[in-house]
This record gives structure tokens, sequence and C-alpha cells, in this order.
């Protein structure tokens, strides 16, 4: 198992490309699944979780081919050769819930495995079962899997989420395209990579109105056809970026990057006294020798405050002035770094869903341990600014949603490499 070993080396300067969306491209990809007719993906990130999308997507008979290093994803699936996706993959990877609604929509039946939970959070996936039941599925729970049948296809229906759910509105618009009649999808997620899946979908023919307002309606209709779609760039590794000269000082133009991807968490580095600025390429980050202000973070759906960036924030807030509250409310066990930051020096206090920061001046390198994505790249920024070497191990979860993370970060300016086999 590889690991990271980052050594403190002062401010960060000049310019890191933003890479497409993992979180759009992992429901772009199943999109093929309605359609016999080639999809094909542009600005695709390079990615383990987008190699195991394309290796599920080929257990079930679709066609996969990567070009351009991988930056281009040719998607095609005429005819599948099975409907079951095998435990064995899906435990692996939840996003491959997400080929349900699709095989569901387009041949009337389809065996998912359950995807189980992981280190964030139990993680069921009752609403995407729900949302396809109010279409007309037929749900059977047994030994592990979903069996869905939608005999004579699914029909158009009214769903309410209880709850913003980002992949059950996926499944549920992407199953939506081919039913029969009209599907109202209410309170459902808003976030760009759902615009992103929306306007993809309309591409390929589909009648879909609503993405960005919460209400999605979509019209059926009996086929559709092929598309080429650029990826939305991956707002999650600009936030990340972002961070990465506010707590090391210095200036980063993040190439791609666009502020309405990202304004809720703008709006908190301005609260913290960090400049972002829009340029022709993308967005810049500078930050001089000003103290970082602590500042009261609240996750929430987006537009809100995404729980994505709510490990990164912590550690940009482990060196801040005052004392700062991070209220984690999307996933219910989502502040694994904390300990891991404290092993570096930092004051956190952690009730429920609820984490104290209060302020040091100067964090220690240290060795810990990553637990899941997002935690493994805010130990990576705490070692940026931190006094000293810190090694951060079980770094394969950053390789699921960080493209060449130690390459970009050196480009701008900071002490990284990557030991593999330790
Ligand atoms: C997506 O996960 C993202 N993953 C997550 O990013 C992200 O954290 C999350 O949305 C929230 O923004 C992908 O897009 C592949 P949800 P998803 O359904 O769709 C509960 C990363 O770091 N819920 O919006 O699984 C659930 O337990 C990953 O890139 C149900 O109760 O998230 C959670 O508490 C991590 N029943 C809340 O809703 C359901 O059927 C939001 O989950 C579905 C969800």
């Amino acid at each position: 198992m590889d690991s990271i070993v980052v050594t403190g080396n002062g401010p960060l300067n000049g310019q890191i490309p933003i890479a497409g969306a993992k979180n759009a491209c992992l429901t772009l990809m199943p999109a093929t699944l309605l359609s016999d007719e080639p999809l094909t993906l542009t600005n695709a990130p390079r990615l383990s979780d987008i190699a195991m999308m394309g290796t599920l997507l080929q257990s079930l008979g679709a066609e996969v081919a990567q070009m351009q290093g991988g930056k281009v994803l040719a998607l095609s699936s005429h005819a599948l050769d099975t409907h079951v996706a095998e435990y064995d993959i899906v435990r692996k990877m939840r996003a491959s819930i997400l080929v349900l609604g699709p095989m569901l929509a387009r041949d009337g039946h389809a065996i998912v495995s359950l995807p189980g939970g992981c280190a964030i959070g139990a993680r069921p996936v009752d609403l995407h079962l729900r949302a396809l039941e109010a279409m007309g599925a037929e749900l059977d729970l047994r030994d592990g899997y979903v069996h869905a049948k939608a005999s004579g296809g699914l029909r158009g229906g009214t769903f309410e989420f209880p709850i913003v759910s980002v992949g059950a509105t996926e499944n549920a618009l992407m199953a939506a395209t081919l039913a029969k009649g009209t599907t109202v999808l209410k309170n459902a997620a808003r976030e760009p990579e759902i615009a992103d899946l929306a306007r993809c979908l309309r591409k390929m023919g589909a009648q879909i109105e609503g993405e960005e307002t919460g209400t999605i309606t979509v019209q059926g209709v009996d086929r559709l056809g092929g598309a080429t779609h650029a990826v939305v760039p991956d707002r999650i590794e600009l936030g990340t970026y972002m961070i990465a000269p506010a707590i090391c000082g210095g200036a980063v133009e993040c190439l791609g990057g666009r502020i309405e991807l990202v304004q809720a968490f703008c709006d908190a580095l301005d609260r913290a006294g960090i400049a972002v600025e829009e340029t022709e390429g993308g967005l810049t980050v500078t930050r001089g020798d000003t103290p970082v202000r602590a500042v009261d973070v609240v996750t929430a759906p987006f537009p809100g405050f995404p729980t994505d960036l709510q490990a990164q924030m912590m550690a940009l807030m482990c060196t801040a002035e005052g004392t700062s509250v991070l209220e984690e409310r999307i996933f219910e066990n989502r502040f694994m770094h904390a300990p891991e930051l404290m092993r570096m020096g930092a004051q956190i206090d952690v009730q429920g869903g609820t984490a104290t920061v209060t302020g040091v001046d100067r964090l220690r390198g240290a060795p810990v341990m990553a637990t899941d994505l997002r935690a493994s790249v805010s130990l990576i920024l705490a070692g940026l600014a931190a006094e000293g070497e810190t090694t951060v191990h079980r770094v394969y979860h950053l390789d699921r949603g960080y493209e060449s993370v130690e390459q970009k970060l050196r480009n701008v300016g900071a002490k990284i490499e990557r030991i593999s086999g330790q």
C-alpha cells in the first residue's frame, strides 16, 4: 500500500488544472445503458472509481473504451449480456447502484447487489428503491440483492424525497427518461452533477425540466439516442486545491474552476479572510501574511456548503485565529480525520455531528492514517502547512477521487512524494 510524504514548505504559487468531476462521471457512465447508441464523455477524470465503473458496465456487456490517456470515454451498450450487477464489484464502489434505474428502464428487469455501508455512514438506498416503486417498479430484496421488475416498462409517477439524496435523484431521473408518461421528482437534489446529467440526457433526446430548482419534471420518451458530452469540472477537487494556498499562503490559480460551482464554499473562505478572484482561466486564491479567521460551517445539500469539503475546511480551521464550529449534517460519521489531525497537534472536540476546532499556531508533521477519500486529502493539506514531515498511510482512498495529486501540488511548490508499498 502506498503512502504519501508531505513536508511543510511555505507558500504555494502557480496553476493547478481542475479535472472533470468524479461524481458527475459516475452517473454519466451508466446513462449509456439507456440507449443502444454510443455515448462519448470528454474531460473525464482518470481515477480508480471511474475505472471501476467501467469494469461494472463491461461486466453487464457494455463496451467501454478509454482514449486520449483516459480523458475520453467511448461507451456503448447495444445489447446486455446480463442484468446482474455482482456483489464483488458493487461492494468496492457504492455508486454502482446507479446502474439499477437505467437497466430497469431499458429492459424492464435488473438485479443489483446492495452496496452496504461505508466509513462515513450507513448510507442506505431506500430512497432509490422508493422512487423507482413510484414509477411502477416491483422490487424484491433477496440474498443481498435488489431484484427489480417492470413488466410492460416503467410508468411516470410523482415522488417527493423526504430528504435530499444525490444518488437517488440520479437513479430516478435516468429511469424516468424512458418511463411512459410524466414523472415529477420533488425535493430532488440540485447538485451541479445532477444538472450535468440532465444536460447530457437532453442531448440523448430526453425531455427534462427543472433540474436546478429542486422539482424535476420528465416526459418519458420511447428511446434515447447517443451523444457527446463534456464532464463538468470537479467542484470538490477545485475546493480542495483552493484550500492549499489558503492554508500555506501564496497564490494559486485553479484552471477550469467556476465560482457558481463552489459559491457557499467561497463565502466561507471570504468570511475567513481568504481572497478568491475570478480569472479568465478559472479562480485564483491568494493569501498573504494575514491570519486566517475562524469561521463556522454547516454542511448542507447544494447550494449549501458541501459535505465533501468539510474535512478540507477543518484542516484550514486547525491553524485559524479563534474557534470554529463545523456541523456535519449529511453523514453521521464524517469526522474520522479529526483524531488524525489531532495527532498533528490540532485541538478538536467532536461531539456527535459537531466539531469545535480551536486554532493553534502551527501543526507538526506526524504519521497519520487515511480513512476515506476526503479525510485523506485533508491530511495532505494539513501536512503542507505543518512543521516537518507528515506521512499519510492508505492513500488508495485518495486515488479514488484525485488525479495526480502529488504532481499537481509539486507544480505549485509543494514538497510531496509517494512512497510505494509502505
Ligand atoms: C453523493 O453520494 C456523492 N457520491 C458523495 O460524495 C457526497 O458526499 C453525497 O452525494 C452528498 O453530497 C457520488 O456522487 C458518487 P446522498 P450519495 O444520497 O448519492 C441518506 C465523495 O467524497 N440517504 O445524497 O450516496 C444518506 O445516508 C462522496 O466523493 C438515505 O437515507 O449521497 C445520507 O445521509 C462521498 N437513503 C444522505 O441521504 C437513500 O436512499 C445524503 O446521501 C439515499 C441516501
